[in-house]
């Protein structure tokens, strides 16, 4: 049943049970709107959100992050890291520094995996800086005698188990840290709220490789056992989404022109990406024109607010493991030949004017 990771919902069991009988792999406009109506009808809407956020700390992540602190309504339960962009080490630091930019320290930070399951890492800083922030140096930054002693893997197993039910997880990075503890407790996923994913892609547009997304080429096999086995709600923010969703660099100029430290924060550690995104290479990527693309900020902004997504698909999903070229790619089974259990909702249309209010919030 395509519907059973949504039953744990209790705000929108019954309307949606109704509704999933009837709908299963297609285009779900519809359901977006039974579930924001059923959130109204129960009052869930404005219920505070707990979120737990896995990121590899670049700067779209560091985007995100703030994005989700200025959300009213969000409690963030920790920050779990990563290998991805940078080091794990350098994602840690990267975390605390944004926590720091915030005001927001008090948040726990954990350290996971720095590696992917097999094979040796990649990392994007020739996009971010070596560093994963720009390469900017920060004198002030917090030192790693911050971090949590729990590992990242216990901690979101310990923190989902604290919550059940309650927890939505948005993973910005490799997926390496899900897989792990999915392995440790296969009952982790039942007791989300939902999983929010920026990675993969729908149309086998590569960003790394000819035809892999960053989060998802960096370790194929981890986003492989989080697409098999994380059967709850499941929402992706895929590469080319991302891309078709935009913002103009006229929206940036005047985001980082704001007065005040956040903005000065994000216009110093975005000053080398933004550099990049203009190169040639960069252009070729970026799939329709050029444009800021703060990739990780659209599955946060999901995850945030029950009704940013406008529209999506809802097909099962998985990734190839194998292909010389193809490697790391998402594999979107339309027909049904996989037999999966389970569908995502690929993110298709989304509140644009919602996002640019969120973005300008993070910076203010
Ligand atoms: C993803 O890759 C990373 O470099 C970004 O932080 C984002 O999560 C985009 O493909
Ligand atoms: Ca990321």
């Amino acid at each position: 049943m395509f519907s059973s990771g949504l039953l744990h919902r209790p705000c929108v069991s019954s309307v949606w049970r109704l509704f999933s009988t009837k709908c299963r792999w297609r285009s779900v406009t519809t359901r977006h709107h039974i579930l924001r109506l059923s959130h109204s009808v129960t009052g869930c809407r404005m219920a505070s959100k707990k979120l737990l956020v896995d990121v590899d700390c670049g700067v779209d992540d560091a985007q995100a992050i703030m994005l989700a602190l200025a959300a009213p309504n969000v409690q963030l339960l920790g920050i779990t890291c990563v290998h991805g962009n940078t080091t794990v080490e350098n994602v840690c630091k990267n975390s605390l520094r944004v926590l720091q930019a915030c005001n927001r320290l008090e948040i726990p930070v954990f350290k996971g995996a720095d590696r992917p399951l097999l094979g040796d890492g990649i990392d994007a800083g020739h996009f971010h800086g070596e560093d994963g922030l720009g390469d900017a140096p920060d004198s002030n930054a917090p030192t790693l005698d911050l971090l949590q002693e729990q590992g990242a893997v216990p901690a979101m197993i310990r923190i989902v188990n604290e919550n059940p039910g309650e927890v939505s997880l948005v993973a910005t990075g490799p997926l390496t840290n899900l897989a792990l503890a999915v392995r440790l407790d296969p009952s982790l996923p039942s007791k989300l709220r939902g999983l929010y994913i920026m990675g993969g892609n729908t149309e086998s547009r590569g960003n790394t490789t000819v035809c892999g997304e960053f989060n998802f080429t960096a370790d194929p096999e981890a986003a492989y056992i989080v697409l098999k086995d994380y059967q709850c709600p499941t929402y992706l923010a895929c590469w080319e989404f991302t891309c078709y969703n935009k913002l103009s660099w006229d929206f940036c100029e005047t985001w980082l022109a704001q007065d005040s430290h956040k903005a000065r924060f994000m216009e110093t550690i975005f000053r080398h990406s933004i550099q990049a995104c203009k190169t040639e290479r960069f252009e070729k990527e970026l799939v329709a024109g050029t444009g800021f693309i703060s990739c990780d900020s659209y599955a946060m902004a999901a995850a945030v607010d029950d009704s940013f997504v406008l529209e999506s698909d809802r097909y099962p999903v998985s990734v190839e493991l194998t292909g010389t070229h193809t490697r790391g790619m998402m594999v979107v089974d339309t027909l049904g030949l996989l037999k999966k259990s389970h569908a995502a909702f690929i993110m298709k249309k989304v509140d644009m004017e919602k996002f640019k209010q969120m973005m300008m919030a993070a910076l203010k």
